[in-house]
C-alpha cells in the first residue's frame, strides 16, 4: 500500500513502480482516496519515503550487480514486492528467487493473478519459513546455483526475525562466491535513539506488535558492521538517514524524506 501511495502521492517519485497500484488492489479514485485516507498520519511520508527507497536502492544494487556477474537475484521475505512482475532482466542473464513464508507467497500468488499480472523472467517461487527450515536447502532444491554469484534482497523482514536467524542468513549469503551481496534493512537498538525518534519507535513497535509481528532484533551499527565483516563481508556500504536523504532525496519540494530509524545495509562478499 505504501509504495502504491508513493506511486500515487509524491511526484518525482524515487522509485518507479508502475504495478505496485494494481498489486494494492487500484487503480481507481476510491484506491487513490483510500491511499491519502491512509496515509494521514505524521509519520506516515517517512514510512511511505522509506519503503519506496529501499526498494529503489535493492533495484540499483541488482543493476550494478549485473555487471558484476552477479546471475540471480533472491528476494528474501518478498512480500507484494513486484519486480517480479517488472523484471526487464532476460531468463538467460538473471535467474529471480522468491522466497517467502508459505502462506505469504500464496496470498500474493493470488494477489498477482486477481490483479492480472504476469510475472516476467526466470521466476522461481521458493515457499520457506526462516525460523523452521533451511534457506539452503529450499533454494538449491529450486534451482539456485550455490555457485554463481547472487544479491539478496531482504527489505522490511529482518527486525521481525530473531536475531541468531538474521545470522545465520547473513552467513548464509557470506558463503555465496566473491561478488555476491545482500541489500537489508534493519532496526537499531532503542537505547541509542533521541527522544524523539524513541516516541516514533515505540508507536511503531506496539503497532507491529498489536497485529502479532513484533520486532524481535536490533542491532548496533559498528558492531553489525564488525560482525559482518569477521563472517566473510568486504564492502560495506551503511546508508543512515542522512545518507539515504542525500542520496535519493535532496533537493525536493515537497520536503519528502526519510525519518530517524531509517537504516540500508548494503554488504558485498
Ligand atoms: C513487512 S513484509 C516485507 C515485504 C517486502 N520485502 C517489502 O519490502 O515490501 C515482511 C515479509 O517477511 C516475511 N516473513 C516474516 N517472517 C518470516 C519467516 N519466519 N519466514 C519467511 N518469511 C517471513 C513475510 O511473509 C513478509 O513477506
Amino acid at each position: 500500500m505504501r509504495r502504491a501511495a508513493h506511486q500515487v502521492l509524491d511526484r518525482p517519485t524515487v522509485f518507479e513502480d508502475p504495478t505496485a497500484v494494481r498489486m494494492a488492489g487500484g487503480p481507481g479514485a476510491d484506491f487513490d482516496e483510500r491511499l491519502r485516507r491512509s496515509e494521514q498520519s505524521p509519520i506516515a511520508p517517512f514510512l511511505r519515503a522509506f519503503m519506496a527507497v529501499r526498494s529503489r536502492c535493492a533495484e540499483d544494487e541488482l543493476a550494478r550487480a549485473m555487471t558484476r556477474g552477479v546471475t540471480q537475484y533472491v528476494v528474501l521475505g518478498a512480500g507484494l514486492d513486484t519486480f517480479c512482475c517488472r523484471n526487464p532482466y532476460p531468463a538467460d542473464k538473471l535467474r529471480l528467487f522468491e522466497v517467502d513464508h508459505p502462506a505469504t507467497q500464496m496470498w500474493k500468488r493470488e494477489r498477482i493473478d486477481a490483479a492480472g499480472l504476469r510475472p516476467t523472467g526466470a521466476l522461481t517461487f521458493v515457499p520457506v519459513d526462516f525460523e523452521t527450515q533451511s534457506l539452503g536447502a529450499a533454494l538449491e532444491a529450486a534451482g539456485y546455483a550455490a555457485c554463481e554469484r547472487a544479491l539478496f534482497s531482504w527489505l522490511g523482514v529482518a527486525p521481525y526475525l530473531d536475531a541468531p536467524t538474521v545470522k545465520a542468513t547473513l552467513r548464509f549469503v557470506a558463503a555465496a562466491p566473491a561478488g555476491s551481496g545482500v541489500v537489508f534493512d534493519y532496526a537499531v537498538s532503542p537505547d541509542g535513539l533521541n527522544p524523539v525518534q524513541r516516541v516514533v519507535f515505540d508507536t511503531l513497535s506496539s503497532k507491529v506488535a498489536a497485529v502479532g509481528e513484533p520486532f524481535r532484533s536490533f542491532f548496533d551499527p559498528q558492531a553489525l558492521a564488525a560482525e559482518l565483516r569477521e563472517i566473510g563481508f568486504r564492502e560495506i556500504d551503511d546508508l543512515d538517514p542522512d545518507a539515504l536523504n542525500h542520496r535519493y532525496f535532496r533537493g525536493r519540494a515537497d520536503g519528502l524524506k526519510v525519518g530517524g530509524l531509517a537504516r540500508l545495509l548494503i554488504a558485498w562478499v
